[in-house]
């Protein structure tokens, strides 16, 4: 595996993995801010299984994380990520540092209107830009045939979408932004780099989010109306030990808009905190 760290290596490596002609390989792209976990590690191994090379970014992105986040206290492990993603066979890690994303100067913001609004988008104002800006400049970085990015972010991944569409981006073109289910821990907690920051007690806790999810969805395909159903699944939480729920919404999968009853492309989600730990989850609602 090639570790690059500025644009002009990354241009070099890119050209010798690929070769020319009609031989040219194919290259997938798996953005990541590092703190790896089997959850990435699924998404490299869904990358392998499309292209015949794998890129891994791995950067810290500080224009998605708003004051007051937990920016400084993000997990950063460099050398255990790269020896995870070298065991993997990617061909290629991009770590730019800050001064080589962002250079002197830098001023210019990707921000996709909609599908931002709403859910995270609205407890964490300007993260969606800071993700759409750092994205559209790795696919103009690395210019991979497809790109992977996890469900459990299917905001982002609707956000990514919906600026490869606008902005007409062809490496990778829209269709070919894979989303990869979540991966879930065997009491079905979503894999997360967070998760890492919570209490035992807190860990065991977190578990009833996706089987408040799961008793909602029932409900709503039961014929439960969805007001009380969604209150339902926030006073489970709140009962659970979490301080804060952000939000507990249906949503349609695609454009995110808000829905009071299932159109058959729902999506339910949910953002609640513990201990000073934010988690996100969402499920179909017709699996
Ligand atoms: O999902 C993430 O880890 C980040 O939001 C991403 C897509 C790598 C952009 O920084």
């Amino acid at each position: 595996m090639q570790t690059v760290t500025t644009l002009p290596k990354l241009r070099q490596a890119v050209d010798e993995i690929r070769g020319n002609g009609a031989n040219r390989a194919t290259l997938a792209l798996v953005p990541t801010m590092g703190a790896l976990h089997e959850g990435h590690l699924t998404l490299v191994r869904e990358a392998a299984a499309m292209a015949d090379f794998v890129a891994v970014s791995i950067f810290v992105n500080p224009r998605q994380f708003g004051e007051g986040e937990d920016l400084d206290a993000y997990p950063r492990q460099m050398a255990r990520d790269a020896a995870l993603l070298e065991a993997e066979g990617v061909a290629l890690l991009w770590a730019p540092d800050t001064m080589a994303m962002y250079p002197e100067g830098y001023a210019t913001n990707v921000s996709v209107a909609g599908v931002s609004a709403g859910l995270c988008g609205a407890d964490r104002p300007g993260h969606f830009d800071g993700v759409a800006t750092v994205v559209c400049k790795l696919f103009n970085q690395v210019r991979p045939d497809m790109a992977v990015f996890g469900e459990k972010d299917w905001q982002q991944l609707a956000v990514i979408r919906r600026m490869a569409r606008d902005l007409d981006l062809t490496q990778p073109h829209v269709d070919a932004i894979h989303g990869a289910a979540i991966v879930r821990d065997p009491d079905g907690l979503a894999m997360s780099s967070r998760n890492a920051y919570l209490s035992a007690e807190n860990r065991a806790s977190a578990a009833t989010i996706p089987r408040a999810l799961d008793e909602a969805i029932a409900r709503i395909l039961g014929g439960h109306d969805v007001s009380p159903t969604l209150s339902a699944l926030e006073d489970a939480l709140l009962g659970a030990g979490f301080s804060q729920v952000d939000y507990a919404e249906l949503r349609d999968a695609d454009s995110i808009e808000l829905l009071n009853a299932d159109n058959g492309n729902a999506r339910l989600f949910v953002a609640a905190r513990i201990g000073g730990t934010r988690l996100i989850d969402n499920k179909p609602v017709r699996g």
